[in-house]
């Protein structure tokens, strides 16, 4: 029997949530910054998820031998023996508690340690800045993804993993013996390539030099792990698989996502290598421009008097050719943005405008829903700058004034109030205009560069310039999705195709744009096969500055960004928007573009993944049992339409690296009836069919899974609701597998404080792996089995500060293992048990086991039974067995007397903290009064704003972060619904830690009642 893989026993979560958190703010090299792709999983994730899905666990008793010696020698000898040994105090629990210094716990600190001061600050609440929170030698590290050695140690470790799999006898010696010539033949072909003069010129030593490179590659990854990502979207996980030194392999439908993926984990890491040229060769390859290049401080090229040594050729190909593109396009078209004034056009403001209905006005009127153009976050109020209206008749202007509006904007959701005359004219009728007639539109602002950034209303030469051109009419005009009406408003404005979304003058822009990319590549005489390389990345270039020169931009006023309208995942109508000058240095125009390709590219450096694109499921892509390790992030149900957005893109990509990738962009659009979502409008508009078509293929996928993978399936899945969750499970469970382990992750939330972490938004990882199904099995058997493990994972869960619905969620995996176990699960009645039904026991399990971790005597165990089951909404009284269900023992004339329960005639509802303890200022200020009236108390001090009273109820109730009133204050911020109540819970809880601090500093010990 094979011992279990770390991820079904144990993963270092809080600590992979804190990296994680911290990667979507990570900006300089990020593979989120090469091209936007929808619902990215942070890099830590994946590289923590690939990694535990790879090594043993090593307390198992099956561990190889081999695996163990080689955790004591990588990770307790030498410098691993202090910085993977264990916490002394696990970091964020309310209790002292020791870890053991065992393999399994050095690994887990191998893969995410807080470091020493973040381990401090836990213990003193104090907060610590993301980039300090973990420990410098962890490996899922930001800083650590190209760091040798830790990299050279997890490679080591999966090494031995894999080879000890397959070789039970082999000793650790005999295997790092082995690791060493492997890996170390690697760096010695690339110095011999890589240092060969002119390498571009394929000679005969070039050849063999390359060849012998790829075969050392071959050699040492033919002995690792192979890992599948069956839907691999924007690259993150096959990246990181190969960043630890697998054979990675990846598929994705969706042509735009093979590209980036491509561009993400497969060309930076084949061409973004050193390279040296000769004097003569770079002067006759790049000329003057390359000369200014290779001069600039930051280049990192060297001139030793005779070559010219670039330390990553295609990132500085690539700037190269980008820039000649950018200089012939603005040589051709950059007067289209001149200067009117002294100073640089950054951005000209436009708003869409619609006629007032009012027949004896009919003015035009801007359709601005507020009037601020500037309100920088780093900026006092007096430094803002706002549109400021001037009414003539029916004639409005503006001029630009300093400081705070106070106006309303005269949009209100697309119903409009005329500024002139006070008459409103309502959305349908400005629908109606803008469908019937060339939408108008007007330029209010210009914001300048200078030595400090201008704002002014447009002159006469502005407004000519654009005036007279003409939309070029030769740029992509396929039809967006129009079925799609919850990601698509504007085709009910008038606006459905492709071309619509672009300015005249910016259609001119991309056009030239395009043309130019086009015209420049033609003329590099390189290799074909890295020409189209270079020209990848132009088009990947040329797309993050598309989404951002587009007239459905969003102009971030606090930060003065052009953002691209992508936020929701969407193309929402917008009146008004940011039209960039192209050639500025605004960060989103195409020179801030170009930085972070190239940076991304200079970046990237390990193995290169294979990607194919096309629909996953196929039985026969890979032999039997030939993959490791599948690690995968479905698509969530019906959350995002891929192919519908990406159709944005792939009108453009596919009009300039058609030639490139001819089968790629074989199709008129995106495919969409292949791709596994359930979204509605593209199955009849019938629900269930889409349902239907999401399950079916999910289990064909996994089935396909099953057969190609010899180890562990792992899953991420970030869906809260029980619906996609029970399509999810019966998939697995359909393609006969079984889950093993199951871990939530943040995404979204800071640690701060260890006793503060709510969730804002959590992914649940399941391992699985084929299952044997054994007989039937009783329903309340399995009910027995399950609310056990659910207790003991709430509990976990708990602890580690999982809180409301994703603590919920969380527990689905536990509950699937036990069910997975048997053919069927029926009830007493001998009718079987759906998956649907289990993850609804589990569900109510997990809120049973939650309860009984609520303290306090029956009133306050009631109120919040009561509240979970029916929330603070009216009930009929007379249903006996939600009481049962609680499992608590009130009386309800005491409920209603301690005005705990409020009646209304035959109904009732719970009290809010006013209702309950509102008419009596002392009811809750004393340690023998129910909990749930002390809290209440507390969360009507708070919403008084009486700062004096909180600290002494604090002082005197509870002082320690462990106290039941903030454990009750947690249950109730995942359960009331918003309202005065929860936002005073949130309150409280989110400066609970500053509570405790400033009660420990001004500590007065006091006992019994309070004063007040
Ligand atoms: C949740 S995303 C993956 C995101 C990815 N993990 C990342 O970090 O960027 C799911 C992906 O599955 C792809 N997909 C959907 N249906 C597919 C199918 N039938 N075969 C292959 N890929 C599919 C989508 O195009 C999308 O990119």
């Amino acid at each position: 029997m094979k011992a279990k893989k770390l991820i079904e026993v144990a993963l270092p979560i809080k600590e992979i949530s804190a990296e994680s958190v911290r990667d979507k703010s990570i900006r300089h090299g990020h593979i989120s910054t090469l091209h936007l792709w929808w619902a990215r999983r942070p890099l830590p994730v994946c590289r923590a998820i690939v990694f535990a899905s790879l090594v043993p666990d090593p307390l198992d008793e099956n561990c190889p031998e081999a695996f163990k010696y080689a955790v004591e020698m990588l990770l307790n000898t030498g410098l691993g023996k202090l910085h993977y040994k264990p916490y002394k105090d696990i970091p964020y629990t309310s209790i002292v508690d020791e870890m053991e210094d065992n393999h399994r716990n050095r690994l887990m600190m191998f893969i995410g340690k807080f470091s020493e001061t973040c381990q401090a600050n836990m213990i003193a609440g104090k907060s610590t800045p993301p980039k300090d929170q973990l420990d410098d030698w962890s490996l899922i590290k930001w800083e650590n993804k190209n760091n040798p050695k830790i990299l050279r140690i997890a490679r080591e470790l999966i090494f031995v993993a894999y080879q000890s799999d397959k070789r039970p006898n082999a000793t650790w010696e005999e295997l790092h013996a082995e690791f060493d010539k492997l890996y170390d033949a690697i760096p010695k072909a690339e110095k011999n390539l890589y240092e060969l003069k002119d390498r571009h010129i394929k000679t005969d030593i070039v050849k063999q030099r390359e060849a012998e490179l790829q075969a050392v590659i071959d050699a040492f990854q033919n002995e690792m792990p192979s890992v599948f990502d069956p839907f691999a979207g924007g690259g993150a996980i096959p990246l990181e698989a190969a960043r630890l030194g697998c054979r990675s392999y990846g598929n994705d439908i969706n042509p735009v996502a093979h590209i980036i993926e491509r561009g993400s984990a497969e060309f930076p890491q084949k061409y973004g290598k050193p390279i040296v040229y000769s004097k003569e060769e770079f002067e006759q390859l790049y000329g003057e421009e390359g000369l200014k290049m290779a001069q600039e401080d930051e280049s990192g090229i060297t001139f030793d008097g005779k070559c010219y040594h670039i330390p990553n050729r295609l990132a500085f190909d690539v700037e190269y050719y980008a820039k000649r593109v950018l200089a012939e396009t603005e040589k051709e078209i950059g007067n289209l943005y001149q200067s009117t004034t002294e100073k640089t056009p950054l951005v000209y403001y436009w708003v869409r405008t619609a006629k007032c209905s009012n027949p004896s006005c009919r003015a035009d009127i801007p359709m601005l829903k507020q009037f601020y153009i500037s309100k920088r976050r780093t900026a006092r109020p007096k430094d803002w700058y706002y549109l400021s209206p001037i009414i003539e008749k029916n004639n409005i202007d503006f001029e630009i004034k300093r400081g705070n509006c106070s106006e309303d904007g005269w949009n209100n959701r697309g119903n409009l109030t005329c500024p002139c005359c006070g008459n409103i004219t309502n959305i349908t009728e400005i629908k109606k205009q803008f469908c019937s007639a060339p939408i108008k539109e007007r330029l209010v602002a210009i914001i300048e560069d200078g030595n400090e950034r201008t704002y002014r209303t447009p002159n006469q030469r502005d407004i000519d310039l654009v005036e007279k051109l003409k939309r070029v009419d030769t740029i992509p005009s396929e039809k967006l999705e129009v079925g799609n009406v919850r990601n698509f408003n504007t085709p009910g404005w008038g606006i459905d195709s492709f071309d619509g979304l672009f300015s005249k003058r910016q259609s001119i822009f991309l056009a030239k744009f395009k043309e130019k990319i086009e015209e420049i590549c033609s003329e590099i005489h390189l290799d074909v096969q890295y020409v189209s390389v270079i020209k990848t990345y132009l088009a990947l270039w040329f797309d993050k500055v598309l989404c951002r020169n587009t007239s459905f931009g969003v102009w971030h006023k606090l930060q003065e960004t052009v953002e691209h309208p992508f936020g929701r995942q969407a193309i929402p109508m917008v009146f008004d928007y940011p039209e960039m000058n192209p050639f500025s240095n605004l960060s989103g125009a195409c020179i801030g573009q170009l930085n972070s390709v190239v940076a991304f590219i200079e970046n990237e450096n390990s193995f290169p993944s294979v990607f194919n694109n096309i629909m996953s499921g196929d039985r026969s892509q890979f032999e039997k049992k030939t993959i490791t390790a599948v690690i995968t992030d479905p698509p969530y149900y019906d959350a995002i339409a891929y192919a519908d957005l990406a159709d944005f893109f792939y009108v453009w990509l596919k009009a300039i690296i058609n030639k490139e990738y001819e089968l790629v962009f074989s199709t008129p659009k995106t495919p969409k009836q292949d791709e596994c979502t359930a979204l509605k409008h593209h199955h009849g508009n019938s629900d269930d069919e889409a349902k239907k078509h999401f399950e079916t293929m999910l289990t064909a996928i996994f089935d396909a899974i099953e057969l190609q993978t010899s180890d562990i399936v792992s899953i991420m899945f970030a869906h809260q609701s029980t619906e996609a969750w029970t399509t999810l499970c019966n998939s697995i469970l359909d393609a006969r597998m079984n889950i093993t382990g199951s871990w939530p992750m943040d995404t979204e939330v800071s640690i701060a404080l260890k006793a503060q972490m709510s969730t804002l938004e959590s992914s649940v990882t399941v391992a699985c792996r084929p299952s044997e199904r054994k007989g039937f099995a009783d329903f309340d058997e399995v009910k027995h089995d399950i609310r056990q493990l659910v207790k003991a994972e709430v509990e976990k869960l708990y602890g580690l500060g999982f809180r409301g619905a994703d603590l919920l969620t969380a527990c689905f995996g536990q509950a699937v293992s036990v069910f997975g176990h048997y053919k069927l699960v029926e009830t007493a009645e001998g009718d079987p048990v759906s998956v649907g039904q289990l993850l609804e026991f589990a569900r109510e399990s997990a809120a049973q086991a939650l309860l009984e971790g609520v303290p306090g005597e029956p009133q306050t165990k009631f109120y919040c039974g009561w509240l979970q089951m029916n929330g603070m909404t009216e009930c009929d009284f007379d249903d006996v067995n939600k009481y049962t269900r609680v499992g608590v023992n009130v009386e309800i004339r005491q409920l209603q007397s301690d005005r705990l329960l409020i009646t209304d005639g035959s109904k009732q509802h719970l009290a809010t903290a006013e209702e309950h303890v509102g008419a009596n200022r002392n009811w809750g200020t004393l340690p023998t009064d129910y909990l749930i009236s002390q809290v209440h108390r507390m969360m009507l001090a708070y919403l008084g704003g009486d700062d004096t009273l909180i600290l002494k109820l604090v002082r005197e109730l509870c002082p320690q972060s462990d106290s039941p009133q903030w454990r009750l204050l947690d249950f109730l911020q995942g359960h009331l619904p918003e309202g005065n109540d929860l936002k005073a819970v949130k309150g409280l809880l989110a400066s609970a830690e500053m509570y405790r601090q400033k009660c420990k500093e001004t500590a007065v010990p006091t006992e019994g009642a309070l004063d007040f």
